[in-house]
C-alpha cells in the first residue's frame, strides 16, 4: 500500500492532523495499535482553548462540540476557605475556554473520518518505521498473522508517550528533558450536577483538589493522592469526603455526591523530546511532550503541533515549499515550552509537596493571595490559560 502521509497513533493528534489534511486532498493512512473502542474508552482532560476549537471547525468536526460544549469565561482558584474568581474573558479582552471531554472530540474525529471513507487501520501490531532519514521511508506492522508494508512521503509519530516513533529514533539524536512530581491525581467521573458553574482549582493543606465537568449533569473531580496509592484503597466513600474537606465550605456543601463510573489514578510529569523532526519523521503530540494536568494544555498543545505541521504540508504539497515543514520543530517546540513552563507553575503553586512542608505551604498562600489582588498577575494566569498565540 501507499499513501502520502503515514499517521501513527489514532489518538487527538493523529485524527485531527488526516482531518485537516483530508479537507486539501493529501492522503492520510492511520495505523492504531488498540481497537477503537479502547481508544475511546480512555477519559482525559476537557478544556479547550479557543485556538484548538477553530482548528476542530477547520477541520469541519465542531458541530457537536458547538451543540453541547460549555464555553466558560472564568476560573476559581480556591484557598483560605474561598473562592477567588480569575474572569479569563474580562482580563483576556475577550477570550474563553471551551468544557468538552476529549473522548468527545476523539469520537467527532473518528466520526468524520469514517464519513468521509479515509483508512483507519486498528490493532496494528509491531508497527516498524523505516528509512525516514532517506527519501522513501515505510512502515511494516502484523495484523491477523500477516506482515504488510506501508510506503509514503512522510511519517507522523501521533502515537503518545509509548509510542514507537520516539522510540525509533537513535537516542544520540534526542535531548529529553524530564521532571517527576512526587503524587498523583484521583479522578472520579459520576452523573451528578457539578458543584461549581465554573471549575474550581483548589489548594489545601491536605493536598489539591479540582472540582471539573464534561456536561450540567456529569461531573469530574480530582484529589492529589500519595505516589503509589491504588485505586482500591479508595472507596467513593472515602474520595467524596477528602474531597470536601479539601474545598472551601461554602464549595463543599455544593458537592453532589454519587455513585462513581470511573476511577483512576495518573501520574504527574513533565517531558519533553527535542527536535520534533528526523528527515521524514515528525512527532506530534504527547509522543513528544507530555505536561502534567494542573494547566489542562495536554490536548490543546497536541492540536497546536497539529497546526504548525499541518500548514507545513499543506505548503509542501500545494506550492512545493519546504519552509513550513523545516520551520515545524522550532515553532512548536517555542509554544510547548511556554505550556509546560505554566503547567509546571500551576502543578508548584497548587499541590501539597512532601519535601517543602509549612514553609513551601505559606509561600504557595502569599502567592496565591498576590495572585488573586494583582491584575498583572491574574492577567499573566489568564492569558495562558485561554491559550497564548500562535
Ligand atoms: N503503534 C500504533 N499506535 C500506537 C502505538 C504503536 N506502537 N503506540 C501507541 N499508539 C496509539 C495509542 O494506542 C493511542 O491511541 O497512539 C495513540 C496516541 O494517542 P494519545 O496518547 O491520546 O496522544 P495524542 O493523540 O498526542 O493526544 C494528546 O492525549 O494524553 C492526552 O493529555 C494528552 O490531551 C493530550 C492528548
Ligand atoms: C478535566 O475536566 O478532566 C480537567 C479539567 C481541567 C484540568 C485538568 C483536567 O486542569
Amino acid at each position: 500500500m501507499r499513501t502520502q502521509i503515514l499517521i501513527v497513533g489514532s489518538g487527538p493528534s493523529g485524527l485531527l492532523l488526516g482531518q485537516l489534511l483530508g479537507t486539501i486532498g493529501v492522503e492520510t493512512v492511520i495505523l492504531e495499535r488498540s481497537s477503537r473502542e479502547h481508544v475511546l474508552g480512555r477519559v482525559r482532560a476537557g478544556v479547550l482553548e479557543q485556538g484548538t476549537v477553530e482548528l476542530l471547525e477547520e477541520a469541519d468536526a465542531a458541530a457537536r462540540l458547538h451543540a453541547e460544549g460549555l464555553p466558560h469565561s472564568g476560573i476559581s482558584l480556591a484557598f483560605d476557605q474561598r473562592l477567588h474568581r480569575i474572569d479569563l474573558e474580562a482580563l483576556t479582552g475577550g477570550k474563553h475556554v471551551t468544557v468538552y471531554g476529549q473522548t468527545e472530540v476523539t469520537h467527532d474525529l473518528m466520526d468524520k473520518r469514517d464519513a468521509a471513507g479515509l483508512t483507519t487501520i486498528y490493532e496494528a501490531a509491531n508497527v516498524t518505521l523505516n528509512d525516514f532519514d532517506g527519501e522513501a521511508p515505510f512502515a511494516t506492522y502484523d495484523k491477523d498473522g500477516v506482515t504488510h508494508r506501508i510506503d509514503c512521503d512522510f511519517i507522523a509519530g501521533c502515537d503518545g508517550y509509548h509510542g514507537v516513533s520516539r522510540k525509533s529514533v537513535p537516542e544520540r539524536a534526542l535531548k529529553t528533558f524530564e521532571r517527576h512530581y512526587p503524587f498523583g491525581w484521583l479522578g472520579v467521573l459520576a452523573e451528578v450536577p457539578p458543584a461549581d458553574h465554573e471549575l474550581v482549582y483548589a489548594n489545601h493543606e491536605r493536598g489539591f483538589a479540582l472540582c471539573s465537568m464534561r456536561s450540567t449533569h456529569r461531573s469530574r473531580y480530582y484529589v492529589q493522592c500519595p505516589e503509589g496509592d491504588r485505586v482500591e484503597a479508595w472507596s467513593d466513600d472515602r474520595f467524596w469526603d477528602e474531597l470536601r474537606r479539601r474545598l472551601p465550605e461554602q464549595t463543599a456543601a455544593g458537592v453532589v455526591t454519587g455513585p462513581s463510573f470511573e476511577k483512576s489514578i495518573a501520574p504527574l510529569r513533565s517531558f519533553v523530546a527535542e527536535p520534533l523532526r528526523f528527515g521524514r519523521l515528525f512527532l506530534v503530540g504527547d509522543a513528544a511532550h507530555i505536561v502534567p494536568p494542573t494547566g489542562a494544555k495536554g490536548l490543546n498543545l497536541a492540536a497546536s503541533d497539529v497546526r504548525y505541521l499541518f500548514t507545513g504540508l499543506r505548503d509542501y504539497y500545494r506550492e512545493k515549499s519546504h519552509a513550513g515543514i523545516d520551520a515545524y520543530s522550532g515553532k512548536a517546540l517555542a509554544r510547548v515550552w511556554k505550556a509546560v513552563r505554566f503547567s509546571w507553575w500551576m502543578t508548584t503553586m497548587l499541590h501539597r509537596f512532601p519535601d517543602t512542608g509549612d514553609f513551601g505551604q505559606r509561600i504557595q498562600e502569599a502567592e496565591l493571595d498576590y495572585l488573586v489582588h494583582s491584575r498583572a498577575a491574574s492577567t499573566a494566569l489568564a492569558e495562558n490559560y485561554v491559550g497564548l498565540p500562535y
